[in-house]
């Protein structure tokens, strides 16, 4: 199956830009919003200490025309070139609220001699300093700041100035800040998008493709398929762990193949033996004085086909967990009795010297009786095969603790270090031809499936040419 790596790279590399989108979007908003609402206060407070600076300016002109020293006209014209100056309306009040002088008489002219009522101007003459937007908005027809404050002549409120600057200055100063913010959001955004397209290509969707990719040839039948990421950060961490997981599923694929292998192998050689002998007794090459013989053992045969058959429905049946052991307590000395006395034909036929040293006279220990059995009799049944005739083998039992151990020993050919481990392992024969085709090599894989389950150990001590000791554990009853 193709994988498509546009779908993938378009759909998470969307996602991605989309949140730093919003991201970046959601910050720049918000700093403008802050930074306006900050350069308003700001400029606000800039433009009226500038108009409050002229203070001086309005109470010496004011003081001049309250003694006389300018005439009202002059006074006027003083007002509108500082109007033109300031680029502000300016009225002059007196103590009563009586218009003065305007500096712009066009407009302005019908104000002069009338009064002022408005609560402002009130505060104002109370000697305080007004200032704010939209004052006077019935006489103005733009917007416009107005900053009022008191003219005080020998420690007297005399009356007031009021001034008025219109805010299209302000806004335009508002409008470049704001374009200006617009166009580093919009650079930042564009250097991000690279940013994010460079990292998330070579951090993300590269790998992530990789891995998809791997994981699709796995499950085409590629096993030796691996995936090549060695940075050391999560997507690191799930390459190794998906490398960890095909590894696991090779052996298991190695392992399913070989058992497959074997088990045919296995199966091919007693069926061709029994299909040969068969013939020959039909055809008549065997002679019928020799037809029980052969017979005998196309019986042999069969007997192991039984065998091995069952013994691999039984292995597998265990490894899957299907099977449920019934567990209980029994006497484990009189089950290894009975099972000495089914080999006895065999101990004597190759004159063993057989040891049985059990631990009292019942031993009770808990668990599968059936299946301890089986263990028992696949250990028993190794001992003699691998031991030589007039050799010797032992069975004991002995209490540790709160477990129960059973040993079965022998003086056979034992098992080559490197071997141990791999004798547990199924159809694991250390050597073929040695053991002249007596077994399968199935018998140590069931007694081990058998002991796990019963959360048990088994173990072995051997050493070539001198013996074996297959033991594993139980628990030991007492209270009985
Ligand atoms: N007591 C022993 N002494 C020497 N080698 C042993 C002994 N027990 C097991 N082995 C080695 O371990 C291998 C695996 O044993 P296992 O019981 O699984 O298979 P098997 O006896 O060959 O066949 P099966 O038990 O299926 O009839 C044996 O083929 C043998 O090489
Ligand atoms: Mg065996």
């Amino acid at each position: 199956m193709k994988v498509k790596p546009n779908f993938m790279k378009t759909s998470l590399y969307s996602k991605l830009v989309l949140t730093f989108f919003a991201v970046i979007l959601i910050s720049f908003i918000f700093l403008a919003l802050t930074l306006s609402a900050w350069f308003r206060t700001y400029y606000y407070k800039q433009k009226k200490q500038a108009m409050l600076s002229q203070a001086p300016v309005f109470i010496d002109l004011y003081e001049k025309l309250s003694y006389g020293s300018i005439k009202p006209e002059e006074f006027l014209s003083y007002l509108s070139s500082l109007d033109t100056y300031l680029n502000s309306k300016i009225w002059i009040i007196n103590q009563y609220k009586i218009v003065y002088g305007v500096s712009n008489a066009k407009e302005d002219g019908e104000l002069l001699s009338t009064q002022i009522s408005n609560p402002d101007v009130d505060l104002v003459l109370k000697g305080n300093i007004v200032a704010g937007e939209g004052m006077f908005a019935e006489r103005f027809k733009k917007p416009m700041y107005t900053v009022m404050f008191p003219l005080v002549i020998n420690n007297q409120i005399a009356g007031a100035a009021i001034m008025s600057t219109p805010m299209t200055g302000i806004e335009t100063e508002l409008y470049r800040i704001y374009s200006f913010i617009w166009l580093a959001a919009l650079i930042a955004v564009v250097v991000s998008t690279f940013i994010i397209y460079y990292f998330s290509q070579s951090i993300l969707i590269k790998p992530l493709y990789e891995i998809n990719k791997t994981a699709r040839e796995i499950s085409d039948g590629e096993f030796e398929k691996r995936v090549n990421i060695t940075s050391k950060d999560e997507i690191g961490q799930l390459a190794e762990s998906f490398n960890y997981m095909a590894d696991t599923l090779q052996n298991l694929e190695n392992m399913r193949r070989d058992f497959i292998a074997n088990i045919s192998h296995e199966l091919r050689s007693p069926i061709t033996t029994i299909r040969g002998f068969i013939q020959g007794i039909l055809d008549g090459t065997i002679p019928k004085d020799k037809h029980s013989y052969y017979l005998s053992i196309v019986l042999d045969e069969s007997k192991r086909l039984t065998r091995l058959i069952s013994d691999v429905l039984d292995l597998s049946r265990l490894e899957s967990g299907e099977f449920s052991l019934r567990m209980g307590v029994f006497d484990i000395n009189e089950l290894i009795r009975i099972i000495i006395i089914k080999f006895e034909k065999q101990i004597e036929s190759k004159k063993l010297n057989a040891d049985v040293l059990l631990a009292g006279e019942f031993l009770y220990a808990y668990g599968d009786k059936d299946r301890i059995g089986q263990v028992i009799t696949n250990l028993l049944d190794n001992a003699i095969k691998f031991t030589g005739e007039g050799g010797k083998i032992s069975v004991s039992t002995k209490i540790e603790g709160k477990k129960v151990i059973v040993s079965v020993g022998d003086s056979g050919t034992g098992i080559p270090e490197d071997e141990l481990k791999l004798i547990w392992d199924r159809f694991h024969m250390v050597d073929k031809s040695r053991t002249k085709k007596k077994g399968t090599g199935l018998g140590l894989s069931i007694a081990r499936q058998i002991i796990n389950q019963h959360n048990e150990k088994i173990w072995v001590e051997s050493k070539e040419g001198v013996g074996s000791t297959f033991s594993f554990t139980l628990k030991a009853e007492q209270n009985i």
